[in-house]
């Protein structure tokens, strides 16, 4: 079989990552997406990288019968936490995230000598330092504003958008050391935050460059399926055609909500209970010998 049409696995904790879906099916025309949104376990912003690189094994593991030709953790939690740890157990499965081309982004986004460079991202993220990490290896003298905006995500989850009073009051509060210290670049750091784009633009005024790492990242997976010889050589279809959800919990409520992020209308995606994942942990030593 020709590995150029097997799918993308793309994996978030839950809604968000669909942010980088609707980039990938944008940039890339001819791929088939499998999508595990881990809706039963979200949100990961608050766990430890023990827990998230046990829930990402588990979904890669489950994954591997669809045969994905390149893995994106399209989560900045877990890519922060848990993306080099997963190379290493699956490899030679291409696996990538959006904390990479994110920061490659936001260094190269300005040419000023000592930019002030902002990101909000979840807790975990920014306790990871990934982020300083990957900025700094490019833009050492950058000055950094790392913030956690924990009531994004919930906001974003209920439905709420760039024009909603508590998401301008919350973003007024987030961003206000950001305005002050007058950032160049802000990193969204965390793939729910490219559905309030406008709101932060609003906030943090035009002379800012705001990077969305659901984009960066698509424009990555795209650059490196090129240099692997690895883009799907049919067409496959419209957007809706090219994409299957799979989510651990209530899969109405995804069916619901995923259209703000995708841009058209999804069928309720399969579930996959969490006690399936952890059953395919213990199956290989249920057929040990006694
Ligand atoms: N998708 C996650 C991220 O990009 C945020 C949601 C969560 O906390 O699970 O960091």
């Amino acid at each position: 079989m020709d590995a150029r049409n097997n799918p993308i696995l793309v994996i978030d904790s839950g809604l968000g990552g669909l942010t980088v879906v609707r980039a990938l099916l944008n940039r890339l025309p001819g791929e088939r997406i499998i999508y595990f949104g881990d809706t039963a376990r979200l949100p990961y912003g608050t766990k430890t990288p023990e827990t998230i690189q046990h829930y990402i094994h588990q979904i890669v593991q489950w994954g591997l019968r669809h045969q994905p030709k390149h893995v994106v953790l399209a989560c900045n939690t877990a890519s922060a936490l848990a993306l080099p740890v997963m190379r290493g157990r699956f490899s030679p499965i291409p696996i990538t995230g959006v904390v990479e081309p994110g920061a490659r982004a936001a260094a190269g986004a300005t040419n000023i000598p000592e930019p002030v460079i902002g990101v909000i991202a979840t807790e975990a993220t920014i306790r990871s330092g990934a982020y300083a990490r990957a900025i700094h290896g490019r833009r050492h003298r950058a000055k950094l504003i790392l913030t956690s905006t924990p009531l994004l995500v919930p906001m974003i989850e209920e439905g709420r958008s760039s024009d909603d009073p508590l998401v301008q009051l919350a973003l007024k509060q987030y961003l206000k050391s950001m305005i002050d210290h007058k950032i160049d670049v802000l990193v969204l750091g965390c793939t729910h935050y490219p559905l309030l784009k406008k709101a932060i633009r609003t906030v943090v005024g035009p002379q800012v460059s705001i990077i969305d790492s659901a984009y960066q990242c698509a424009e990555d997976v795209a650059a490196r399926l090129s240099r692997a010889n690895l883009w799907a050589s049919l067409r496959s279809g419209d957007d809706r055609n090219r994409f299957l959800a799979y989510v651990t919990d209530d899969p109405d409520r995804f069916a619901k909500l995923a259209p703000r992020f995708l841009g058209f209308v999804v069928d309720s995606p399969l579930r996959v209970a969490p006690e399936v994942l952890y059953q395919q942990e213990i199956r290989p030593a249920m057929c040990q010998p006694a």
